[in-house]
């Protein structure tokens, strides 16, 4: 360990040498003065933190532990765990998703109604599962409203929307959504219109027309729009830069309305989010110059999700509860024949960060190394 002023050099064992910043350091501090950043009790705060604050003495315990005595006599102690996870590091280190196709089927994490219900570690897997390919599957499910709730609440707090927490999807003649129809829909996000969309959706399949069609197609929104950046830079480059209107109005009662990017980008240019849905894209505002390459931006993306290539196909049987990263993961299905037979999804919506909350903490359980990365944040304006 070396005092340089601005910088401290800590070497390992290993014999690595890593820089910190001093100011750095001093804002790191967590003790009983400078407050708990964790918690929200905290008492320092960037200011005061002087751009030239330096060290008096610094020393490293046999521990391994690195004491800092500032020159306005504050004292400071830093872990060694906590010196290696920063020393050298560029940045929080990110997570990265396994990306799928039509193959997703051999992958698919599955897990049954019980053990999660019952058993935090077979929670975690699943929640595992849905950070890698954002989305899961779970079987052997009640066909009771409370079944549906139950497990949803194991996930995070589920999410009060227009329809309530727990919405019934029936194929009907006076179909209200599109969803309540038996046409077929393109693999979309829903409610793209919303500033902050649904997180997880769970669809519980309750009873579904055997035989009669209503396939369910799950695209895989980041691998298809790494597909677009691959093959169509320029479109892919337009969906990430320029606002898109997606809406919902009945008259008198909602009018939702939000301009967004289809496609987020992080600090780093990975992608952390997807909202679409073709049939909520408002008429697209722009100069007569940029109109048309959004459009075809946009119909590249449609025509990526309805390739067959790129879906995984399932029929959904009833006690299924398909779980899904709805900014991520796109899901549609093929038409259906209602005289055939009804066919009754339950769903219910999660916020994200709660779903990744309860994944962290879990993780503090059962894979330590797990709970710190940063995890892809969803769709964001
Ligand atoms: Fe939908």
């Amino acid at each position: 360990m070396r005092n340089e002023g601005a910088r401290v050099a800590v070497e390992f064992d290993g014999g690595e040498v890593g820089l910190l910043s001093m100011r750095w350091l001093r804002l790191a501090c967590e003790c009983d003065i400078c407050g708990d950043t964790a918690s929200g009790k905290r008492w320092l705060t960037p200011a005061d933190v002087p751009a030239d604050v330096r060290a008096s003495a610094v020393e490293i315990s046999p521990a391994g532990d690195m004491d800092v005595t500032w020159q306005d006599g504050h004292v400071s102690r830093f872990a060694a765990g906590f010196l290696a996870a920063h020393v050298g590091s560029a940045g929080a280190p990110r997570f990265q998703p396994q990306l799928w196709s039509s193959d997703l089927s051999g992958r698919l994490g599955r897990f049954v109604f019980d053990a999660v219900i019952e058993d935090d570690e077979a929670l975690f897997l699943s929640l595992r599962a849905l950070r890698d390919h954002g989305i899961a599957m779970l079987t052997g499910v009640p066909a009771e409203p409370e079944a549906t709730l139950r497990v949803a609440g194991r996930y995070g707090p589920v999410r009060e929307t227009s329809y309530g927490k727990v919405f019934d999807l029936i194929s009907r003649p006076d179909a209200r959504v599109a969803g309540e129809t038996a046409r077929a829909q393109i693999p979309h996000t829903d409610e793209p219109f919303r500033y902050s969309p649904p997180g997880f959706i769970f669809f519980h399949a309750v009873r579904t027309g055997a035989g009669s069609g209503g396939t369910s197609l799950m695209v895989d929104g980041f691998q298809v729009a790494e597909q677009m950046r691959r093959t169509r830079p320029h479109l892919f480059d337009l969906l990430t830069r320029y606002g898109v209107t997606f809406h919902r109005e009945h008259a008198g009662e909602v009018f939702f309305s939000a301009e967004a990017h289809v496609i987020s980008l992080d600090a780093s240019g990975a992608v952390t989010g997807i909202r679409f849905n073709d049939r909520c894209l408002a008429p697209q505002a722009g100069s007569i110059e940029n109109i048309d390459r959004l459009i075809e931006a946009l119909a590249q993306l449609t025509r990526l999700i309805c390739d067959p290539q790129n879906q995984f196909q399932h029929q959904l049987q009833p006690g299924e509860v398909l779980v899904f990263d709805n900014q991520r993961v796109l899901h549609g299905r093929t038409a259906f024949d209602p005289t055939l037979a009804v066919r009754h999804l339950r769903s219910c919506n999660l916020d994200r960060d709660g779903v990744h909350s309860t994944f962290r903490t879990l993780a503090r359980r059962f894979a330590p190394q797990e709970a710190e990365p940063v995890l892809y944040q969803g769709a964001i304006l």
